[in-house]
């Protein structure tokens, strides 16, 4: 694993991987024409300015100038250094890498750090074997020795010199202490053990290795939990705890199990919910929902029930929407108040908790049980600020049907779809209040028809003429048969919500109220005729208007006037005849 990888070998590995699959392996690509879009992995947006172009190999974000291979992608989706990069693109093409002897790569540079966390692990290990108030906390804490050892935990003596006096004689290995996030050093002062009289938890990397650690005071202190700061090594924006332990649990986990501590994590893999892991003091980011999603099919959040809990859960599930392709699921578990999973699981046992497991809350449900909350849906107002809320989270869903159906569940909450028109329909009040006071008119009648089931408009012909209509609310038509057009597959809620700040959307939310009599056969009939009326009538209003200007001779009319006049003649003439 050493020496520079030849250029070479990266062009050829470059020539055997495929860009396409690199990136659809880890974003949901849509085809487009020769090239495929996405939303972009390394901004925030709504709709897809991230191109992969598979002719040239390689990919493009119009949104935030990303672009590069698929070597680059990988370092950047993943968070690899080049030669990690390299590797691991290497492992899935079958390509051995070769090194040349040269320049140090990246994982040499990084090779003394690895060993001086692993050193210091092992320091620790022994401290807390050696340590009578250290151990006697463990026990306090019911840790068995077991746990102990399968977590490596640790103690960090009460000292400002134990780990500088152990492992950091020269100033070479001071200056790695510092940079691995052990030892602190202020202005110039002389550098000191970060952690002290702490109970360690060492956080493992993929393959296993100490990249930095969590320290809880022994009894009462502040902070209670010391962290690693950011290092090379460490980002706890993308690292689990507990992950390495959980994946060697089990061949292929089914599930994974996220709480907020490292003490819930032990607690639970001693109770034998192994595959547990815990974010670290962070809310859980879109990076770790991949990597969560990339280890098992099901993940189950637990969050305190409390108010901060909640708002953390809220967050896992705005990370979570963005990676929830199908075949994913996540749930929500919400613990009583004044509880956390490792007091939980020893007052109930395995059993106790495991119930709560699979009680836990469907993520759909606690979606809309969010968007819905502190608002009336009794009201207009209430169901639109519902839709309003859900809407770009649903949007921010990869396609696919769990998106659809969060769509079909949005549609019928702020029921802007009507009712399937069966027979056995409830002998409901037969119109909303709101309906009365609407006037009906053609244009009025074929909007609602369209609110209610926009997939009418495929099943119909448009009569020709209807561009040229000009009676209130035309416009409004023409707009939303074009939406319709441009999205054959649109749902009533979205086609509704598509007309958010016009100016017409109060008017727009009241027709999608109207309960529409009759059935599918006969909306579609009234949607045909009530736009041919439209063109009728306007035509019929035209005629009238150019043969009274014409009365005193055709020269009276302006060419154009002249051709119309002209259509309409021949047509009525026609619609006659076929009468
Ligand atoms: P909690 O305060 O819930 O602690 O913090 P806990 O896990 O129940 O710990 P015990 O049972 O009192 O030992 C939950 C997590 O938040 C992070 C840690 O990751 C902790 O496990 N945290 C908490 C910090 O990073 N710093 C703190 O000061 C407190
Ligand atoms: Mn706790």
């Amino acid at each position: 694993m050493s020496g520079r990888i030849p250029d070479a070998f990266i062009d050829e590995l470059l020539q055997r991987v495929d860009i396409v699959d690199v990136v659809g392996a880890r974003v949901a690509l849509k085809r487009a024409g020769k090239e495929y879009q996405a939303r972009c992995p390394f901004h925030d947006e709504r709709s897809p300015s991230f191109t992969v172009v598979p002719q040239k190999q390689f990919f493009h974000c119009f949104g935030c100038g990303a672009h590069g291979s698929a070597l680059k992608f990988l370092m950047d989706y993943e968070g690899l250094a080049f030669p990690d990069a390299v590797e691991a693109l290497a492992a899935q093409v079958g390509m051995k890498v070769p090194r040349a002897e040269g320049r140090a790569a990246a994982d040499d540079r990084l090779a003394p750090l690895y060993a001086i966390l692993a050193e210091a692990a092992a320091f620790f290990r022994e401290e807390l074997a050696r340590n009578e108030r250290a151990r006697a906390y463990v026990e306090r804490r019911g840790i068995s020795e077991a746990m102990v050892e399968r977590y490596g935990l640790g103690y960090g003596p009460d000292r400002y010199d134990a780990l500088t006096g152990r492992l950091g004689k020269s100033a070479e290995r001071m200056k790695q202490l510092i940079a691995a996030g052990l030892v602190s050093q202020r202005d110039q002062g002389s550098p000191y053990d970060k952690f002290r009289d702490r109970l360690m938890f060492p956080i493992h990397d993929r393959r296993g290795r100490p990249i930095a650690f969590g320290g809880r005071v022994i009894g009462e202190g502040e902070p209670k939990y010391l962290n690693s700061p950011e290092t090379q090594l460490f980002h706890k924006g993308r690292e689990l705890y507990g992950l390495w332990q959980a994946r060697q649990s089990a061949q292929k986990l089914k599930r994974l199990v996220v709480v907020e501590g490292y003490m819930d994590v032990v607690s639970l893999a001693q109770a034998g919910v192994e595959e547990v892991v815990a974010t670290l003091g962070t809310a859980t980011t879109r990076e770790h929902v991949e990597l969560l999603f990339r280890n098992a099919e099901d993940v189950v959040y637990c969050f305190d029930g409390d108010r901060a809990g909640r708002q953390a859960a809220w967050r896992a599930l705005e990370s979570t929407l963005p990676r929830l392709t199908d075949g994913r699921q996540a749930f929500f578990l919400f613990l009583p108040e004044g509880e956390d999973p490792d007091t939980l699981v020893r007052a109930e046992g395995a059993e106790g908790f495991r119930r709560r497991l699979g009680e836990a809350m469907a993520l759909s449900d606690y979606f809309f049980e969010g968007v819905a909350r502190e608002v009336d849906l009794s009201t207009l107002d209430g169901r639109a600020r519902m839709a309003s809320r859900a809407r770009p989270l649903i949007e921010s869903m990869p396609d696919g049907t769990f998106r659809d159906l969060m769509r079909d569940a949005l549609a019928e909450k702020t029921g802007s779809r009507r009712a399937a028109p069966a027979a056995a329909a409830p002998a409901a009040p037969a119109r909303r209040p709101a309906a009365k006071s609407l006037q009906r008119t053609l244009v009025r009648s074929a909007i609602a028809l369209l609110l209610g089931r926009p997939q009418l408009l495929s099943e119909i012909e448009l009569p020709a003429g209807l561009a040229a209509v000009d009676r209130p609310g035309a416009d409004l038509l023409r707009a939303m048969i074009a939406r319709i057009q441009s999205r054959p597959l649109i749902t009533p809620a979205e086609l509704l919500i598509s007309f958010e700040g016009d100016p017409a959307f109060d008017a727009l939310s009241k027709l999608a109220l109207v309960e529409l009599p009759g059935d599918e056969e006969a909306w579609r009939e009234d949607l045909s005729s009530a736009l041919q009326r439209l063109v009728e009538q306007h035509e019929a209003e035209r005629l009238q208007v150019l043969q009274r200007k014409s009365s005193a001779g055709l020269s009276a009319l302006e060419p154009g006037e002249r051709e119309e006049l002209k259509r309409l003649l021949v047509r009525l003439a026609g619609g006659r005849g076929a009468a």
